[in-house]
C-alpha cells in the first residue's frame, strides 16, 4: 500500500498519452507550436552551459525550435533487432564510474502538459533545466515521440524508463526500441534505462521471469551496438522487500535497483534513512546497484491513510533533508568510505500534476514547482551538490 495513489497517477498518464492512437508504431512528425517561453529559455541554456550540448548530435535542428515545423522523420529509429534471448548476463555498475555518468540529484518528469507536442516536452525540458541537470522519465516515447532528444537539446542527462502496457504488449515492444535507440544515439547523456514502473506480480502485472525478459531484450538491442548503459527495473519498496527468492533472482538480473518510497506513505513515520537502509539491509550483495527512483512529499492535501499530513514546509523541509542526504551519500561513494548505491537519486516530482478524478487530492501536489511550471514552492537550487559541477567539469568537460 505504499504507493498506491501515484500508481494511479502514472497510470493515467498513460491512458492518456495514448488514447489518441491505437496502435503505437513510434515517432510521427507533429508540427512544433510557436514558443517565445521556449525560445528564451533555449537561449539561457545555451549561454548558461559551460560546454553547450552539440546540436549536431540532435535528431532535428535547433534553429527551427521557434519556428516553424522541424521534422523528426529523420530520426534514426528504425527498426531494430532484438533478440529475445532469456541468457542473464549483468553488467558490473561500477564499470559506469559515477562521476561520468550520473549526478547525484535528478528529478522525475511527470508531464506538466496533457496534450504533449514536442514543443511542449522542449518547454517541459527547459523549465527543469533552471534547477536540474538530470531526469528521470516514466516514458522513452510520449505521444509516439521519442522524448530524449528534446532533454538532450536542455542539457539534461536523463534515465529512461521503459513503460509498459499488459493491454497492448506492442507498445512496450516499442517503448523498448525507442529506450535503446535513444541510448545508442546519446550514449553521454543516457544515465540508465529502467523497465517497468511498480508493475511486479502480484501486486503488478508482470512476473519477475517477464521483467527479466524484456530487461534482456534491451540489453541486447545496447550489445549489439557496442553501447553500455546499466538497465535494470523501478518497483516500490514494499516489493523489494519481499522474502522470496524470485525478488532475489530479479535484483540478480538487475544492473541497477530502482526503488521508490515515501516515508509520506509510511504508516510507521519511518524516515527516509530508515526506509534506505531497509533496503540497503534486504540485499546485502546488490548494494551498490541500489537508486532511489522515487521519493517525495506533497505540499498540500487532505491527511493519507497513513494519517500523514502534507503542507508547504513539510514539502520543504523533505526536500532539504532529501538533497542533503543524496549529497551526502555520493560523497561517501565517491570517497570509497563505504561501498553503497545510491549513486543518483530522484526526486519526485517537477511539477505539480493533474491527478485523475479518483485519485486523493494530495496527488496533484508532490512537484517543486506550481503546475504552470513558474514557480519553485520554495528555493531551489542549480541541481548539483557542493563541489559536484567542477568535479564533472574536470572529469568529463563534454557532459554539459
Ligand atoms: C494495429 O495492429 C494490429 C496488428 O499489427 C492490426 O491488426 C490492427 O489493424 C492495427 N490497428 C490499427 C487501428 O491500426
Ligand atoms: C488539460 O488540462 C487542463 C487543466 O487541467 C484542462 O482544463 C483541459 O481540459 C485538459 N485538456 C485535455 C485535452 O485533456
Ligand atoms: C494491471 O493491468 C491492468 C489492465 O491494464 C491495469 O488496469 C492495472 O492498473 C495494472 N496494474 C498495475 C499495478 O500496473
Ligand atoms: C488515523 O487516525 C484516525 C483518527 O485519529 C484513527 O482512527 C486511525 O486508526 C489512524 N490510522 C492509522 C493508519 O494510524
Amino acid at each position: 500500500m505504499l504507493f498506491l495513489g501515484i500508481l494511479f497517477f502514472v497510470s493515467a498518464c498513460a491512458a492518456i498519452a495514448l488514447s489518441s492512437s491505437k496502435n503505437f508504431t513510434g515517432p510521427t512528425s507533429i508540427a512544433e507550436k510557436d514558443s517565445t517561453q521556449t525560445a528564451e529559455l533555449l537561449a539561457d541554456a545555451r549561454a548558461s552551459s559551460a560546454a553547450p550540448v552539440s546540436t549536431s548530435a540532435l535528431l532535428f535542428s535547433a534553429s527551427s525550435s521557434s519556428s516553424s515545423s522541424p521534422s523528426i522523420n529523420s530520426s534514426p529509429l528504425g527498426p531494430i533487432s532484438i533478440s529475445s534471448s532469456t541468457k542473464v548476463t549483468t553488467v558490473d555498475p561500477f564499470s559506469f564510474p559515477a562521476t561520468s555518468r550520473s549526478l547525484a540529484l535528478g528529478v522525475c518528469w511527470a508531464p506538466k502538459h496533457n496534450m504533449s507536442s514536442p514543443a511542449d516536452i522542449l518547454a517541459d525540458a527547459l523549465l527543469i533545466r533552471r534547477h536540474f541537470r538530470q531526469v528521470r522519465t516514466f516514458y522513452s516515447a510520449y505521444y509516439q515521440t521519442p522524448v530524449m532528444p528534446y532533454f538532450v537539446q536542455a542539457g539534461l542527462k536523463a534515465v529512461l524508463g521503459v513503460f509498459m502496457y499488459p493491454d497492448e504488449p506492442s507498445w512496450t515492444e516499442a517503448e523498448k526500441r525507442v529506450a535503446v535507440q535513444s541510448a545508442i544515439s546519446f550514449p553521454s547523456h543516457t544515465v540508465a534505462i529502467y523497465v517497468g514502473n511498480e508493475n511486479v506480480a502480484p501486486y503488478g502485472n508482470y512476473s519477475v521471469d517477464e521483467l527479466i525478459r524484456h530487461m534482456q531484450d534491451v540489453r541486447e538491442g545496447l550489445r549489439e551496438k557496442g553501447v553500455q548503459v546499466p538497465v535494470g527495473t523501478v518497483q516500490r519498496l514494499t516489493e523489494w522487500l519481499r522474502e522470496k527468492d524470485e525478488m532475489d533472482r530479479l535484483a540478480e538480473a538487475s544492473d541497477l535497483l530502482g526503488v521508490n518510497f515515501y516515508p509520506y506513505f509510511s504508516i510507521d513515520g519511518e524516515s527516509l534513512e530508515a526506509q534506505w537502509e531497509k533496503m540497503v539491509k534486504r540485499y546485502p550483495n546488490h548494494m551498490q546497484k541500489i537508486r532511489v527512483t522515487e521519493t517525495g512529499w506533497p505540499s498540500a492535501g487532505s491527511p493519507n491513510f497513513a494519517n500523514r499530513t502534507a503542507s508547504h514546509a513539510q514539502a520543504e523541509a523533505y526536500y532539504q533533508t532529501y538533497v542533503k542526504w543524496a549529497c551526502e551519500q555520493r560523497r561517501r561513494i565517491e570517497g570509497e568510505e563505504e561501498k553503497g548505491g545510491g549513486a543518483e537519486t530522484f526526486y519526485y516530482a517537477y511539477f505539480d500534476g493533474r491527478a485523475p478524478s479518483t485519485a486523493p487530492d494530495y496527488e496533484a501536489h508532490f512537484g517543486l514547482v506550481t503546475e504552470d511550471g513558474n514557480k519553485p514552492k520554495f528555493e531551489l537550487e542549480d541541481g548539483f551538490c557542493p563541489g559536484e559541477k567542477e568535479l564533472l567539469q574536470e572529469k568529463d568537460d563534454k557532459t554539459f
